[in-house]
């Protein structure tokens, strides 16, 4: 009897003594998105709660959004932002509240997901000081990241590096022995099996790239037959998407024959990305009739051969030296076109600006710059600012890598619907439009020579 007493009694001061500890803990932070641009970020009050400070990360770019209140409005501590939050941007929120003297902390991290906020992490609200000089703990919650004294950026690296404007967080000037194969990796497929094909295989061979006096070189080179034998890449295949239809030549009704031309692709996706910077690519574009440069960037959660990525294009100028559309504009390689190719329902939609210049862009070296920004695109060639683009930006909401790569062909780099009739010697959809391609080469292969190479002197990203 005197034992039972004695335990519920000290059960009633345990609890007694577990809701003084208790007092108080920071609630989950609602969160609401307005319709305007903005969203708002709010706890309940309750008395006894004094103060509340946010600080709120998009995407971890600096500075952070600081939201210090001192009043309780309409029952609750809000603080409002007005930038917009786009699909996968990740909020990292912290909370500080002081509440009876005492300071609690709770961290959440939230990714949105179609104007949804989906919480992924969230930290147990814990009281991490009891002074009362809230002011004290918002520099001490701040410097946990120290800030460099610079010019924040808004990039986000792969390798983490970059967080002040301008620096220097990917190089590469090819002035190397050879290739730096633990930075580039070559694609090793064939590109003739889709109905948007290419009349190509790439090939990892110093046939078709290689680094010479500082530049790195990527030559097509027409195969010498295309009948004979057959096409098996076997282990060497790089293929992840579909393996089984670009590492081997099987029947189909796209083509019978093996690649009338070889060439190179090479990118950074495994070892660098970033999203936001200034990508500079001083480089050659390639001349010679049905050539087309790849010089783009294409999210990470793709992989180089994914059909109907979205990409940004940094250049590219077809290589033909004359080229007119049905509306009879120039449309060779004196055009330079850069932007942001968005596929929807397997529809491309092309956001590009263009540039004509007197002379071929595979003449002279050219330094092709792109500085991709939350809300904006700018393309320029040496100095000149050719375009800005706004629309579409959403749509590379995650980090890119680069690509570098010549291919031949193509039905939307070379599309039927503006090109005059009967000059290109393959048709869009045509069943054997690789054969065409190879029995015409007579046309076509005369076009190709020395300047048939993509140079690149080199290419630099900077934190931006
Ligand atoms: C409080 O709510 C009322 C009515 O809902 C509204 O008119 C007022 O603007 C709100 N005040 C604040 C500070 O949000
Ligand atoms: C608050 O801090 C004082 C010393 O600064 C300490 O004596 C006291 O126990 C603390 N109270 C709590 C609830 O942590
Ligand atoms: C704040 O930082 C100072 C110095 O870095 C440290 O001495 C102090 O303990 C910190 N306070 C809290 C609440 O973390
Ligand atoms: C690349 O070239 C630039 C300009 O010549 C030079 O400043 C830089 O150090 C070079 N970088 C490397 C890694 O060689
Ligand atoms: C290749 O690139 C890696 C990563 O940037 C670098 O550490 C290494 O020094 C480079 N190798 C050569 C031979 O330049
Ligand atoms: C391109 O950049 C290089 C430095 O990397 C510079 O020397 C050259 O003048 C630039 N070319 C043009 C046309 O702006």
């Amino acid at each position: 009897m005197i034992c039972q007493l004695f335990l519920s009694f000290s059960l009633a001061w345990l609890l007694l003594k577990c809701r003084q500890n208790l007092a108080y803990e920071i609630p989950n932070v609602d969160m609401e998105m307005l319709n305007e641009r903005g969203f708002e970020v709010s706890i309940p009050d309750e008395p006894g709660m004094q103060r509340v400070f946010y600080m709120l990360q998009v995407d971890g770019r600096c500075p952070a959004l600081m939201d210090y209140i001192t009043q309780a409005a309409n029952g609750s501590w809000t603080s409002k932002q007005n930038i917009g939050l786009q699909n996968n941007d990740k909020l990292q929120i912290s909370v500080l509240v002081q509440y009876n003297d005492l300071i609690y902390e709770k961290s959440e991290t939230r990714v949105i997901l179609n104007t949804r906020l989906l919480t992924t992490q969230q930290s147990i609200s814990r009281i991490i000081s009891n002074r009362t000089n809230a002011e004290e703990c918002q520099v001490n919650l701040s410097s946990e990241k120290p800030l460099k004294h610079c010019k924040p950026a808004s990039s986000i690296v792969s390798n983490s590096q970059g967080t002040c404007k301008g620096e220097l967080l990917f190089e590469d000037n090819f002035s190397g022995a050879q290739l730096n194969r633990s930075v580039w990796m070559h694609d090793i497929r064939q590109r003739m099996y889709h109905e948007e094909e290419e009349l190509v295989a790439f090939d990892d061979s110093p046939r078709y790239s290689y680094v010479r006096e500082g530049h790195l070189h990527i030559v097509p080179k027409v195969a010498s037959e295309v009948t004979q034998g057959v096409y098996q890449l076997g282990d060497r295949c790089t293929a992840v998407d579909s393996p089984e239809l670009e590492c081997s030549i099987a029947k189909s009704s796209f083509y019978k024959i093996k690649p009338p031309v070889y060439s190179a692709q090479l990118h950074t996706r495994q070892t660098f990305s970033f999203k936001y910077g200034k990508i500079v690519v001083r480089a050659k574009l390639p001349k010679g009739d049905w050539l087309f440069p790849y010089v783009m960037l294409q999210p990470v959660s793709t992989h180089a051969e994914t059909h109907y990525a979205n990409q940004l294009r940094i250049a590219y100028a077809r290589g033909n030296a004359h080229l007119r559309s049905i509306k009879q504009e120039d449309i060779s390689g004196n055009r330079l076109y850069g932007g942001m190719i968005v596929w929807q329902k397997q529809e491309a939609v092309q956001l590009i600006k263009e540039r004509l210049n007197a002379k071929h862009y595979g003449d002279d070296f050219h330094n092709y710059t792109m500085i991709w920004q939350r809300d904006k695109l700018t393309l320029m060639v040496d100095d000149e600012i050719y375009g800005e683009i706004y629309d579409g930006l959403p749509f590379f909401n995650e980090k890119c890598f680069i690509i570098f790569g010549v291919t031949v062909g193509g039905f939307l780099n070379f599309d039927d619907n503006i090109l005059m009739n009967d000059v290109k010697p393959y048709k869009n959809q045509q069943p054997r439009a690789a054969l065409s391609f190879w029995q015409s080469r007579d046309t076509w292969a005369s076009t190709w020579g020395k300047s048939s190479a993509m140079i690149i002197d080199y290419v630099r990203v900077y934190a931006d």
